[in-house]
C-alpha cells in the first residue's frame, strides 16, 4: 500500500503533505528540548532526533570517546549527533559539515554559545540534499589539516552516496584521522546474510554500478548499499584497519546494534 503510494504521488507532493502536518504538529505541540530543530524543518530522516543521537552517543563512547577528543562530523546534517555531545567535549573539540546550508546555519545560530563547536557549509552537488551544489564530492578536499582528529564519524551519510564519492572521502578521513585515530562509519553493507534478509524498506534490488544497488533506480541517493568485499579492500586500499564491523537490524533481526551496519576503521600508529 505505501509504496503504491509512492508510485502514484510524486515525492515533492509527499515532502509538501508531510511538512503540513508536522508544521500543524509544531503548532500544537511545540518541541522545547534544546538544540531540536521544529519537526517541520527536518530534513534529515524520520525517527526520534533525540533518542537516534543519544543511541549513537552510546556507540562513540564504547569505542572510546572521552571528553577531551577531537571530533569530525561529516555530513552532521542538522547536529542529530552533536547534540549529546554538547557538554560532553569539555577539553575537546567538535567540527562537522554538510551541503545543506539551511542545517548549517541552524547549528551556528544554536551552538553559538559554545567555541569548540564548529560548523561549516560545503556547496558540494548531491541530486537528494543540493541540486545546487557545484563541488563534486569525489573531488573534495575537507578543510582540515592532516592528523587533526581522534574519531571521524559519519551517520547515514555514505547510504546516499557514490563508489567514487567514497572513496574520495575516505582517503580525506584517513588523512585527517590522527595516528590510531578511529572512523566509525555506517552503511548498508551487501553480504550473504543481508542478500537473503529481504527488509521490505531496503529492498537493495537495483543494480548501480558493480559494488553498489540501490532501492530506487530513479532516484539512487535514496539509499545506497555497497558490497562488502568492495569495502574490505577499499579500507585496505585507504590504510584504515577495520577492527570490527557491526551489522545492523535492517538484514540481522536479532542484531543488538543500530539500524544501519557501522564499521570501525582505525589508522595505524
Ligand atoms: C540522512 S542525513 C544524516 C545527517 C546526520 N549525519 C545525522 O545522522 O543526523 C544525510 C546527510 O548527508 C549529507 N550529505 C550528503 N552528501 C554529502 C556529502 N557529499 N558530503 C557531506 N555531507 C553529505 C546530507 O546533506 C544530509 O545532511
Amino acid at each position: 500500500m505505501k509504496s503504491r503510494l509512492k508510485q502514484l504521488v510524486p515525492l515533492a507532493i509527499r515532502q509538501e503533505i508531510k511538512r503540513q502536518i508536522w508544521r500543524r504538529e509544531d503548532r500544537k505541540n511545540p518541541i522545547t528540548a534544546e538544540r531540536v530543530p521544529p519537526r517541520a524543518e527536518t530534513f534529515i530522516g524520520g525517527g526520534d532526533f533525540i533518542y537516534v543521537g543519544d543511541e549513537f552517543f552510546k556507540v562513540l563512547r564504547r569505542h572510546g570517546l572521552t571528553p577531551d577528543m577531537d571530533v569530525l562530523d561529516v555530513g552532521c546534517g542538522q547536529g542529530r549527533m552533536a547534540r549529546p555531545l554538547a557538554g560532553f567535549l569539555n577539553n575537546g573539540s567538535y567540527s562537522g559539515f554538510d551541503i545543506v546550508k539551511p542545517g548549517i546555519d541552524w547549528c551556528n545560530e544554536h551552538y553559538a554559545d559554545l567555541p569548540n563547536f564548529k560548523f561549516e557549509h560545503v556547496p558540494i552537488y548531491n541530486k537528494r540534499y543540493n541540486k545546487k551544489g557545484h563541488i563534486k564530492a569525489s573531488e573534495f578536499v575537507f578543510p582540515y589539516k592532516d592528523d587533526s582528529f581522534d574519531i571521524v564519524f559519519l551517520t547515514s551519510v555514505f547510504t546516499h552516496m557514490f563508489a567514487k564519492d567514497i572513496e574520495n572521502y575516505l582517503s580525506e578521513i584517513a588523512r585527517v584521522l590522527k595516528p590510531g585515530g578511529k572512523s566509525l562509519i555506517t552503511w548498508f553493507i551487501l553480504n550473504d546474510q543481508s542478500r537473503a534478509a529481504q527488509n521490505p524498506y531496503y529492498d537493495f534490488a537495483f543494480d548501480y554500478d558493480e559494488v553498489s544497488k540501490t532501492t530506487t533506480p530513479r532516484r539512487p541517493e535514496a539509499a545506497i548499499a555497497f558490497d562488502e568485499d568492495y569495502l574490505k579492500k577499499l579500507y585496505a586500499d585507504k590504510n584504515l584497519k577495520i577492527s570490527s564491523t557491526e551489522y545492523g537490524f535492517w538484514a540481522k533481526p536479532d542484531s543488538e546494534h543500530e539500524m544501519q551496519d557501522l564499521i570501525i576503521g582505525t589508522k595505524p600508529t
